[in-house]
């Protein structure tokens, strides 16, 4: 209780303070905390690990154990060892015992804009321990598995909080996609409770997720894994037109199950390196990969994350355009915003609907002071022109934030000038669903000169490598180099491993390189040491910040009867980054119609989702091969960019003819 009363203290401290000078004020203090950072990462983090709640402490030394190099034994990270905690009380509970708890916590707008609602960090809190405490009363408990299928409401990151309460972990699935991708998902956690809603408006369209998930549930008890609850969120105006299907043996109301529940339910004192949560991304084979977080590395990875990068600071409105689907909403809208005490602002529409004014207004109502989003959004928001932002007061931006995709200086340009009035740092962040937290950074701060569209510089921990991308050895550590980007060493946020299959851990992200994390991406370094995002190195493509691995759409098309072979690779487009292209061999010539497109557009629709579905589908009576039956993607690429007289070496295809029928058929 006394060290409870400590932290109180401390915290309000922090919230009355008006000093808002930059934790990285000049270069110096960044270049000494990031050389702490490599040469003593265990004194380092332990001291900024002090600033959250550990009910056991972990010791100063010793707590941080690691091996990343696949010659010397398997992979194995450890930070904190010795501590235990929980996310949940240091997001919520420390706040609330710091005198916060009648301050907001979420503010939260409908896909209609007259949809409003407040919820304080004690409502919170409240809502978290009512849902931990039904969700413990099925049997959720530790080390469990929990799928929550939601659309973007205040009862997201609820559930979140509340299965990291009870310790159980959370796998969020994006409310996108589809039954069978759903099912998939279910059953590879193994999960026995699902959390979804009746529906979502998105934009003028409802989306029925209860009738997805009924689907997804009788998929996944086909394949083994019953469900057996179902808690369903009433969203009324998804339903104007429908019922919502009801099975009472596992189906249960959120109206009716959640509100009697009690609001105590004192949080699982976790340890370090219990696991937190997982959540599923694209590889390059057709299964996704169940990334699982820790606890206490996540935890403080994130939170000091968002307090150097985003300078976010107790009270601070932060508003993130991203969906807690994937691992942006989880750190910077969920998890990050709340352990730093700030008030996060939700929007459960489509960020451009009525209009194009819709997120400006937000800004300017909620008095936004950090605007997180992704390059596609700004990319659409720029083209429906400049009159929207300027019908609104920005002037409570302090940070620009983008993450998941290169950002062009067009987009950065205007990103800073029409939206941050050439006054906001623009902090492009490179990361990835399992490096947990950013890690190249242009730095938030006024001695830092970023340049439009570059990754910038290393966070703390963080040692980027680049590597040949043809020997694979270590190019140079300073001057302009290209290659493949590697990391280093290790940082608390990381992930420890895929979801039962710790080897395809190793195998993916160590194997390749051995001694290094291999993020799958290329990367330039420039002569001033910042960093250059240059696109995936391998199978993987980034469609409006979605990573969709190639594999999982041409499994999706080849699924269906009439497709014999496929391949798919991404183009470039100016909206979205890349655009899905299909080469596509038919069972039978004479299907290829636009009617035959439409039902495989359909089918990808189906088995994974509508982002996953192809922009382009070309039809190829055979595909490019080598004698070894390699589909050439390089040869691919080319022809559906038209750029075929830049096809290069072609001397080892097995048969050469199919490259000219290729170029013959292009836009048939
Ligand atoms: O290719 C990189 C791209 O997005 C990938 C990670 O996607 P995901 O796991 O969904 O995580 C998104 C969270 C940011 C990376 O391998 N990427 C991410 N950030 C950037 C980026 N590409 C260029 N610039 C970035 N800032």
């Amino acid at each position: 209780m006394q060290r409870l009363e400590v932290l109180s203290r401390q915290l309000t401290a922090a919230c009355a303070t008006t000093d808002r000078t930059p934790l990285l004020a000049t270069k110096e203090i960044y270049d000494s905390m990031y050389r702490k950072s490599i040469e003593d990462p265990e004194g380092f983090w332990g001291e900024l690990a002090l600033g959250y709640h550990w009910q056991e402490k972990f010791p100063a030394r010793g707590h941080m154990q690691y091996n990343v190099d696949l010659r010397r034994g398997n992979v194995d990270v450890q930070f904190f060892r010795g501590g235990t905690t929980n996310i949940s009380y240091n997001a919520l509970d420390r706040w609330v015992a710091a005198g916060r708890g009648d301050e907001p916590c979420i503010l939260w707008e409908g896909n209609d804009e007259s949809e409003r609602r407040t919820v304080i960090y004690r409502q919170v809190l409240d809502d978290v321990c009512r849902l931990s405490n039904w969700m413990s009363s099925r049997g959720v408990k530790k080390g469990d598995s929990v799928t929550i299928y939601l659309p973007m409401v205040p009862e997201l990151p609820i559930a979140m909080l509340a299965c990291a309460r009870i310790g159980a972990m959370h796998s969020v699935v994006f409310a996108g996609f589809s039954a069978d991708s759903l099912a998939q998902r279910i059953v590879d956690c193994k999960g026995k409770m699902v959390l979804t809603a009746s529906g979502v408006m998105r934009g003028t369209k409802p989306v029925l997720l209860k009738t997805i998930v009924d689907d997804a549930v009788k998929l996944a008890a086909k394949q083994g894994q019953p469900t057996t609850s179902v808690l369903c969120l009433e969203v009324a105006t998804a339903l104007r037109a429908s019922v919502t299907p009801w099975n009472p043996s596992i189906d249960i109301w959120w109206h009716d199950a959640i509100p009697k529940q009690s609001t105590v339910f004192p949080p699982t004192w976790l340890d370090a390196e219990d696991r937190s949560f997982l959540l599923y991304t694209s590889g390059s084979t057709g299964k996704p990969k169940g990334v699982v977080h820790s606890v206490g590395g996540y935890m403080v990875g994130v939170g000091e994350s968002c307090r150097y990068l985003y300078d976010m600071r107790p009270g601070d409105i932060v508003f993130s355009t991203a969906d807690c689907g994937w691992i942006t909403g989880h750190s910077y809208l969920a998890y990050g915003p709340l352990l730093c005490g700030c008030t996060i602002v939700m929007l459960g529409g489509i960020p451009t609907h009525p209009d194009g004014g819709r997120c400006w207004r937000m800004v300017e109502r909620y008095k936004v002071r950090q605007f997180y989003t992704a390059p596609t959004l700004l990319r659409s928001l720029l083209q429906l022109g400049d009159a929207w932002p300027r019908k609104s007061d920005l002037t409570s931006l302090r940070v620009l934030a983008s993450a998941g995709e290169p950002m062009n200086e067009h987009a950065w340009h205007w990103f800073h000038e029409m939206i941050g009035n050439a006054r906001c740092p623009v902090v492009d962040t490179w990361w990835q669903t399992e490096t947990g937290m950013g890690m190249l950074i242009p730095l938030p701060c006024p001695w830092f000169d970023a340049k439009p569209g570059a990754a910038g510089v290393p966070f703390f921990g963080v040692q980027p490598v680049i590597l040949d991308a043809t020997t694979g050895s270590e190019l140079p550590a300073t001057g302009a180099v290209e290659g493949v980007l590697v990391l280093k060493g290790v940082w608390p946020s990381m992930a420890r491993t895929l979801y039962g299959d710790h080897e395809r851990w190793e195998q993916v992200y160590f194997a390749p390189y051995k001694g290094y994390y291999f993020t799958g991406d290329g990367c330039r370094r420039d002569e001033d040491g910042h960093y250059w995002i240059t696109g995936r190195v391998d199978d993987v493509i980034n469609v409006s910040g979605h990573r969709i691995g190639t594999a999982e759409v041409e499994s999706a098309l080849t699924e269906h009867a009439d497709c014999a072979e496929a391949a798919v690779i991404g183009v470039d487009h100016a909206l979205k980054g890349q655009a899905i292209y299909a080469f596509v061999t038919l069972r039978g010539m004479e299907h290829q119609t636009d009617a035959m497109r439409k039902i495989l557009n359909d089918h990808v629709r189906k088995v994974i989702g509508p982002f996953a579905v192809p922009d382009t589908i070309h039809w190829a009576p055979a595909l490019p091969k080598t004698r070894s039956g390699k589909i050439m993607r390089r040869v691919l690429r080319k022809i559906a960019s038209g750029q075929e007289k830049e096809l290069g070496d072609v001397s080892t295809l097995a048969e050469p003819g199919v490259v000219e029928m290729l170029i013959k058929l292009r836009g048939k």
